[in-house]
């Protein structure tokens, strides 16, 4: 056990909520029985709390392992993140606060932001994009992203949003997988002074994307910088977003939505070199981002939630835009790096706007402990009242030391455990409600229902074992986009007739759950979900490679960090040179999230004798446990001659 699994699991440490927190909380311990009494009644409740178009007919209609939600019932999601808003007084409230890297600044209300949703929807209307088409979107943090996003939801086209970071190819595989036939991007993005040449990645992709009809371009560089960002249109097929959007109408009708319609296919790694599209739908996905939202992150009226995530995680999905907007809640996105241009850029923002809610990674958290108190301690971060962290595990040192210098000792926090699939928050605490202890989720929502599984598929009542839900829930995802016999394998065939989250986890004396991460091929890299097949996919993609193995190595910032052991094709000798290169080959083929850290060159890559990668060998060695020291594999052999003490281990 490392040592840092071991800290986790002897935390004793006990964090009741205030009784101040907890007299003024959305979510009160009623819940939980609310929930128990009735589960199905408890969500139709919540699912009220939206504007329905057309009632539904039933609540939930399960045929495993595919699930209904508001069967019959209609409904638009933009029109319930804008447009019942602007009936009132929250018409003129500020919706997003937005900060770009270079410090450029806009508010749009919620009558400017349904303003844009509105001429955006024209817009793709106009392009003959219409209800259950595919729109990628590839942007950077920037307003236009959650208007792309909400003027789809409006006609009923389909959004597929691509992490900006992701490499052309990554971009290009995606667009097919889901057959899109628009890609809304920019001419590029700031991130840590430099530029990110988005139009320029989008053109790479699209050349090889067959179906792809319109390029929309939001001009976001200042000055002569979209020239020198390389973004040429090509016309016919490229438009300037600014060109079509002013000229559109700014009335569209909402499209009235099947509550089972697909709202957003978003792609995440798996066990394979193939990205899954996962699928989420209208009616039940609304509901459970929209409730939690309430809940976990306690958003009264004159709240300022920050979630730090990028639109191309399902957190921003989730908790920037759907849950957040359609709350009437007042969001703040930035655009750029928490480092730039100074180590204190996050609590410039909070002091700058009065956050009040603050919702952000551990792998963020460990970077701002190293990189010392006296940033937060510089700007006045007294508006925050509640902290969030989402993504992987957090240690209890980190989260102790984000209570104390981020939350001044009078926040409560609340560790969100949920995934892409589950699409909402699912394993959290309530923050008026309660008692918690420092890097444990502590128990699922209410109408949530985890077990703890062993590998038999019996359920634990506590101790180690394996994290698996056992009743469906609104947000979930509902297939794997053109594959659904993948979706039947991955989620629902370890432990039949439950949904199996890939994760290893413990559950204590009190019915707490502990996440303690990935026991799949997939691994964590400073929140990312990367998978280790897709990784080496794109090593062996390279011409000097014969051979590829990824795996994960611990990290005292990124939890995770990426070692590939790598076997050249005959007659190509081991460089410096071309370490680095294999590291670029990555970025290029996948994202730079993706390098590794380390590339070890080895004569064999060890196997077990039905042919799978010995892969906890690979990681000892690359945490230098297995040699002491892993400057020894300079002797391309060494991994060889530890494979058969290995192998009797691992069978
Ligand atoms: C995986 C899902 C959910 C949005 C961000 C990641 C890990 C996520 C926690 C947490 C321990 C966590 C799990 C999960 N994870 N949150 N609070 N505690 N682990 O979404 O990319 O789909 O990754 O992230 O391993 O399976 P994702």
């Amino acid at each position: 056990m490392s040592h840092q699994l071991a800290t986790l699991l002897d935390e004793q440490r006990r964090f009741p909520p205030s009784p101040e927190f907890a007299a003024q909380a959305n979510a009160q311990a009623g819940l939980y029985d609310e929930a128990n009494r009735d589960r199905l009644a408890f969500w139709a409740d919540q699912a009220r709390a939206l504007e329905w178009i057309e009632p539904w007919r039933t609540v939930l209609d399960w045929q495993p392992p595919h699930a209904r939600w508001f069967d019959g019932g209609k409904l638009n999601v933009s029109a319930n993140c804008l447009d019942r808003h602007l009936r009132g007084p929250r018409r003129n409230k500020a919706a997003i606060i937005w900060e770009g890297e270079p410090g450029d600044r806009r508010v749009l209300t919620y009558w400017d932001l349904a303003r844009e949703v509105n001429r955006a929807a024209n817009a793709l209307k106009a392009l003959g994009i219409k209800k259950g088409d595919r729109v990628a979107i590839y942007l950077p943090m920037i307003p236009e992203a959650a208007v792309a996003m909400l003027a789809c939801a409006r006609i009923g086209a389909i959004h597929s949003v691509v992490f900006g970071g992701f490499s052309s190819e990554s971009l290009r595989d995606r667009i097919n997988d889901a057959a899109a036939v628009a890609v809304i991007t920019a001419d590029g993005g700031y991130r840590r002074g430099q530029i990110v040449p988005l139009k320029r990645f989008a053109d790479q992709a699209v050349a090889g994307c067959p179906t792809i009809k319109h390029v929309l371009v939001v001009q976001r560089l200042m000055g002569t910088a979209s020239s020198e960002a390389g973004a040429t249109m090509t016309p016919g097929r490229d438009y300037w977003w600014h060109d079509l959007v002013r000229a559109a109408d700014a009335k569209c009708a909402p499209e009235p939505m099947e509550a089972e319609d697909l709202l957003f296919i978003l792609y995440t790694s798996g066990t394979t070199g193939k990205p899954k599209g996962i699928v989420h739908s209208t009616g039940g996905y609304l509901t459970q981002v929209t409730a939690t939202t309430r809940w976990v992150f306690d958003l009264k009226e004159e709240d300022v939630f920050w979630c730090t995530a990028d639109i191309g995680w399902v957190t921003g999905h989730s908790y920037v835009v759907y849950g957040p907007l359609a709350n009437g809640a007042t969001v703040v996105m930035y655009e750029g790096a928490p480092d730039w241009p100074a180590r204190d850029r996050m609590w410039e923002i909070i002091a700058r706007y009065g956050v009040t809610v603050f919702y952000t990674a551990p792998t963020a958290i460990r970077a701002f402990m190293k990189w010392g108190t006296e940033h937060p301690a510089a700007h006045d971060l007294g508006t925050l009242r509640l902290l969030g962290s989402v993504g992987e595990p957090i240690n209890p040192e980190a989260w102790i030391w984000y209570q104390q210098h981020i939350g001044g000792g009078r926040c409560p926090i609340v560790d969100t455990w949920w995934q892409t699939e589950t699409g909402a928050i699912m394993i959290t605490p309530l923050p008026g409600v309660t008692t918690t202890k420092p890097g444990s989720a502590t128990v699922p929502i209410p109408g949530i229902s985890a077990k703890l599984l062993d590998a038999q598929g019996h359920v634990l009542e506590k101790g180690g074992g394996f994290l698996a839900l056992t009743e469906p829930w609104p947000s979930m995802l509902r297939t794997i986009y053109g594959d659904d016999a993948r979706y039947h394998e991955t989620y629902w065939s370890r432990f039949p007739g439950r949904y199996f989250a890939g994760d290893g986890a413990k559950l204590d004396e009190d019915g707490y759950w502990w996440v303690l991460g990935r026991v799949d091929d997939v691994l964590n890299v400073a929140g990312h979900r990367i998978g280790t097949m897709e990784v080496e996919s794109a090593l062996v993609d390279h011409p000097l490679v014969a051979e590829a193995a990824v795996v994960g190595k611990a990290h005292e910032l990124k939890g995770q960090a990426l070692a590939a052991f790598v076997i050249l094709k005959e007659g190509n000798r081991a460089t410096a040179q071309l370490r680095d290169d294999l590291k670029d080959h990555v970025a290029r083929k996948i994202g730079a999230i993706a390098k590794p850290d380390d590339i070890f060159f080895v004569a064999d890559v060890p196997k077990t004798r039905s042919g799978k990668i010995m892969r906890r060998l690979l990681k000892d060695i690359a945490e230098g446990r297995a040699l002491g020291d892993t400057t020894t594999l300079a002797d391309p052999n060494v991994v060889a001659k530890l494979k058969d003490q290995y192998e009797s281990e691992e069978g």
